[in-house]
């Protein structure tokens, strides 16, 4: 009786702030609410700096997030401060807002029926405290993409731009009383299990390999993923305090104890007894700054628009370039060029200081991360400076600018036309493929595809779950190989390289081409729920004062992050797939195997609590396909945003962004075996498909004059 009392008064005053007693005053509510937190924060920071300094003995170690301050990065520190403390303001007033609202209901069962939330829809931050520019003026008429992703919709010219909000497929559960801003819980409100606990019990390196695939897939994963997501970390408003060293629990900061659980072995391997974890900033939902749930930041363009090579601003794009002949900067060497070197003395994102092999700049700040990614991301600014010379050579009048733009139009075009030609294709295999309408057209076919009405954003659940499969692909070894594809010097781990560019410049070993090699040959780690312990045991390792080693978990981190953004559980990612419901453990065994399944039991307290994350990389697989059916559909419908979403397409027959008939077969010849071939020093002979090993049938290596290229003429004007 009383529910349905709720109920009706809930739909007369159509869920909203406005049929209340007034419009709530916005201006001093947020006003007061951040005088409040600057108090209390002024309390916090004097704790914390108390804590770190007790906490001295143990600080030598290597923070990655802070080591990763967006030094070239058009948005400034303050930048980011700002839209948290906004957003995080935001969050404060909505919550006294909803409490105020639903004084003495049961949110329970009024969450059954209706989301409270939704009462937010009609409130918006006041002006100045909404972070985000405002929108720009677009040139309609203006042929090239702008460097941060804004104009790309010209209806709604902020979406896929860098620095605004993730979309979501699904409402975000949080844990708090309206589900606004908390870490997500288990389904009767416990915590959730400790990630590296988790990660210890199911997710131990065992080497199951994907045979006729190569390391190189993992390593386009990489890259396609640095292109399209990039999460802002919270920072502290004192930019030098970690804010996370003293592994306490705060709203900033969510720590993943270790503990001494004796089932779990690899636990007491780490010698520390925290993985420090800082929560993504926080922001609004959209760019009107609407009150609701915490979002996050994608600091990349959603784009597959090269945009870790370019950079997302005008101002970080000049500072790659060369400034004439359409080039970005290198260090020109006659072992073949390489990134230019960061100009600091220690850059912060480094581990080897030596001024011999200095770290790299590029148009993405994870660029130092390891050997792999530098090599590739060195190999895509190759391919910019050999199109720029190729177009200036057939068009001499054309200046810098249109070089520069022309080049970069074309190296665009073959990122996408590799990733959906070659590599989603392996991933996703043909039926998922056909459902998403994902595979490129032939010849010289132009597609009418765009719609202005497709969001191209990419998803949070995206950015913090499921696109992190391919941690799961990542080898404990990298081979090096010399031109004959024989070995040429000692293989490397992970642990040993994170954040060291030496064997970029070591040609005597081969250089990045010895890596490439490796790449090419190296069979791929299968996506399951096994894990390198590079990336579990050995993440980002650093020794402490005490000699000790302190390092990261990524997978552990992957559980987290999606907690940290509310992501939703396995189960319900199912339905949202129109897939087979799981509603018990014995439902999921069909999907899981059923092992696999009993350990999950062990933990989690029922199905439902099951972390996106965990649950999607250890599915079951139909053959001719890397994952399992909940992962197909969230990459579809993902990678279909990005195409269908996206005016720039490299295939789209609108102008003026379309390449003319002949061009568009031209790029179509593209490969990525061709792009290697004719960016490697001293590599004769590639296999035709990158991505599947030589011993495949059909796909031997092959003189690289063999494989199709790109006709210029077409370019000539
Ligand atoms: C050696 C290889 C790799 C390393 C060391 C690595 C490391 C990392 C780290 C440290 C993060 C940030 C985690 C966090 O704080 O939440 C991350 C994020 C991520 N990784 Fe990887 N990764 C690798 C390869 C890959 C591959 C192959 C893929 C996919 C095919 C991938 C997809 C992602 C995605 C989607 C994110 C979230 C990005 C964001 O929005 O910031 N990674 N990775």
């Amino acid at each position: 009786m009383r529910l349905l009392l709720l109920i009706a008064l809930l739909s007369a005053s159509a869920l909203d702030f406005s049929s209340c007693s007034g419009a709530p005053d916005l201006t001093t509510m947020f006003t007061e609410t951040l005088a409040e937190t600057h108090a209390l924060h002024a309390n916090l920071n004097n704790r914390a700096k108390r804590n770190i300094h007790s906490y001295n003995e143990n600080d030598s170690k290597y923070n990655y997030h802070s080591a990763n301050p967006h030094s070239l990065s058009p948005f400034s520190y303050e930048d980011t401060v700002r839209i948290d403390e906004y957003a995080t303001t935001g969050l404060k007033v909505a919550a006294k807002l909803l409490s105020s609202k639903f004084n003495g209901y049961n949110i329970r069962s009024l969450q059954a029926k209706q989301d409270p939330r939704e009462a937010l829809k009609t409130l918006q931050a006041p002006e100045k405290f909404c972070p985000f520019k405002k929108p720009v003026t677009c040139q309609i008429e203006f042929p090239y993409r702008s460097f941060d992703g804004s104009c790309n919709n010209l209806n709604n010219t902020w979406w896929g731009k860098a620095g605004t909000p993730f979309k979501r497929w699904l409402p975000a559960d949080y844990s708090d009383q309206f589900k606004l801003n908390e870490p997500r819980a288990a389904s009767d409100g416990s915590e959730l299990p400790n990630p590296r606990e988790l990660v210890c019990a199911l997710m131990p390196d065992r080497h199951e390999i994907e045979s006729s695939v190569t390391h190189m897939f993992m390593q386009w994963g990489q890259l396609v993923n640095h292109d399209i997501t990039s999460l802002s970390i919270t920072r502290e408003d004192d930019p030098d305090q970690s804010i996370c060293k003293t592994c306490t629990r705060t709203h900033k900061c969510l720590p993943m104890m270790i503990t001494s659980n004796t089932t779990c072995n690899c636990a007491k391997t780490m010698k520390h007894d925290c993985i420090e974890f800082t929560r993504s900033s926080a922001s609004f939902g959209d760019v009107a700054c609407t009150l609701g749930p915490r979002e996050q930041v994608n600091m990349q363009t959603a784009f597959l628009d090269g945009s870790h090579v370019y950079g997302v601003s005008v101002e970080e794009n000049t500072k790659l370039r060369q400034g004439s002949g359409g080039l970005l900067r290198v260090q020109s060497r006659n072992t073949g060029d390489l990134l230019p070197a960061s100009k600091q003395e220690r850059p912060s994102d480094c581990l080897d200081f030596r001024p011999e092999t200095k770290c790299f700049v590029a148009g993405d700040d994870r660029i130092n991360q390891n050997p792999a990614l530098m090599s590739m991301q060195t190999l895509m600014v190759r391919e910019h400076n050999r199109v720029a010379r190729e177009l200036a050579r057939r068009n001499p009048t054309w200046l810098d600018e249109v070089l520069f733009q022309e080049a970069r139009r074309v190296v665009i075009a073959q990122i996408q036309h590799i990733t959906y030609n070659e590599y989603l294709p392996v991933l996703l295999g043909a039926e998922t493929m056909k459902l998403f309408s994902l595979s490129p057209a032939e010849g010289s076919k132009k597609l009418h595809l765009y719609d202005p009405t497709f969001d191209p954003r990419v998803t949070n659940e995206y950015a913090a779950s499921a696109g992190r499969f391919g941690h799961s692909m990542v080898r404990t070894d990298y081979s090096r190989l010399d031109s004959n594809y024989e070995s040429s010097a000692k293989s490397f781990m992970l642990r040993n390289s994170y954040f060291r560019a030496n064997d970029l410049y070591n040609s005597v070993e081969g250089g990045l081409e010895s890596i490439l090699r490796g790449l090419l040959v190296d069979p791929l780690m299968a996506v399951d729920r096994w894990f390198s312990t590079e990336l579990t045991q050995h993440l980002f390792e650093t020794k402490n004062r005490l000699k000790q080693p302190f390092h990261f978990d990524l997978a552990a981190i992957n559980i987290n992050r999606g907690r940290d953004h509310g992501i939703s559980g396995y189960t319900v990612f199912r339905e949202f797939c129109e897939l087979e419901p799981v509603k018990t453990w014995e439902d999921m065994a069909k999907f899981i195997d059923p092992e696999t399944v009993n350990v999950y039991r062990s933990f989690y307290g029922a199905p439902q609590d099951l972390d996106l994350f965990v649950g999607a990389v250890s599915e079951k697989k139909a053959e001719g396909r890397l994952v399992g059916p909940t992962l197909s559909c969230l990459l579809g419908l993902q990678f279909q945003g990005l195409k269908f979403g996206d005016r720039f397409w490299y295939e789209t027959d609108e102008g003026p962004a379309d390449f003319t008939f002949g061009q568009l077969a031209e790029i179509r010849k593209s490969s990525l075996a061709k792009l290697l071939c004719r960016n490697m020093v001293d590599t004769p002979k590639v296999q035709p498909m990158a991505f599947i090993s030589s011993k495949s049938n059909g796909n031997s290596l092959v003189d690289c004059s063999t494989l199709p290229d790109i006709d210029w003429g077409f370019w000539t004007v």
